[in-house]
């Protein structure tokens, strides 16, 4: 660890050091042919703040500018400011969070299909809204691609919105699978609805990638950095198969006194309120 001068810095906290200097050494002897990485997009790979203001994640995009009509804004506010303190009460279990995610994202996106918009419309607004990848996220993204190791996002935010800031702000590189929410649209390019079955923040154990063959594909890389920002994220690699070295690095970004103990207990090393991928790109730079 003191290789690694970034998890000694007073807002990088780890329960059991001995574990992930054990994890992390295990990473560096099998070096990037045997590693894979799955983050979640919201708060994790893009930021809460940025110069003092919180960011949009997906979902907030779509609030931004004058593409959406009043009514979607003033509803979708309503919904957050009702949903997301329920999101992240640490007083509550996962069990008893699931319905109310599945109502929140349900009303969310009936809401926005009823305002019909266009392929581009998507493009238009993330060109103008304040979200933003961390700092460091393009050295991350690219340091992946150039060793040739997976890049899962696995956001319950809106794939169409990650695809473009990512496009916008960094590079969509072909290592990379985005598996999100996608928009269904019709001939004319109007929205539909959305592709598939829905992902919200708690049920990253189910369905998406895990029926796929993503992670089967992948197993002889059976050492895995996994990012989230909630607990629902600790899921996103359970269907990955043979894993050997699972390092889990969590972002705690809103009402960090309260969850801290929670997060220290689930994530191997957590990262308080800080807006880059430093820590992050330090691990991979150490393994690469
Ligand atoms: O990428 P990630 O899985 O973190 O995306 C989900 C995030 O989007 C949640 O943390 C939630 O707070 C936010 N959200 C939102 N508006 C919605 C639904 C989710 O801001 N309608």
């Amino acid at each position: 660890m003191n290789d690694i001068p970034e998890l000694n810095l007073p807002h990088v906290r780890i329960a059991h050091p001995e574990h992930v200097s054990e994890v992390i050494q295990n990473m560096i002897k099998d070096g990037h042919d045997k590693l894979q990485v799955v983050a979640d997009f919201d708060r994790t790979l893009s930021k809460y703040t940025h110069r003092g203001q919180i960011c949009s994640t997906c979902h907030n995009v779509l609030e931004e500018g004058h593409v959406l009509p009043d009514f979607y804004k003033d509803e979708a506010r309503a919904l957050r400011d009702h949903y997301f303190p329920i999101e992240t009460n640490p007083k509550l279990t996962v069990e008893e969070k699931i319905p109310v995610m599945v109502e929140w994202w349900t009303k969310a996106h009936d809401l926005l299909t009823k305002c019909h918009i266009k392929r581009d419309d998507v493009r238009k607004m993330v060109e103008n809204s304040t979200a933003r990848l961390r700092d460091g996220c393009t050295w991350f993204f690219d340091q992946l691609q150039a060793s040739e190791i997976p890049l899962l996002i696995f956001s319950a935010g809106i794939g169409d919105v990650i695809i473009e800031v990512i496009k916008h702000q960094a590079t969509l590189h072909d290592n990379m699978k985005v598996v999100s929410n996608y928009l269904e649209y019709d001939e004319q390019g109007q929205m539909t609805g959305f592709q598939g079955d829905m992902i919200h923040v708690y049920n990253k154990n189910e369905g998406a990638i895990h029926d796929s063959d993503y992670f089967q594909n992948l197993e002889h890389r059976n050492n895995i950095i996994l990012m989230g920002d909630s607990l629902g994220d600790l899921h996103m690699a359970d269907g990955a198969v043979g894993v050997q070295n699972k390092l889990k690095i969590g972002f705690l970004n809103v009402k960090v006194a309260e969850s801290l103990d929670l997060y220290m207990k689930r994530y191997d090393i957590v990262i308080l309120e800080d807006e880059t991928l430093d820590v992050v790109n330090a691990i991979l730079q150490k393994v690469l």
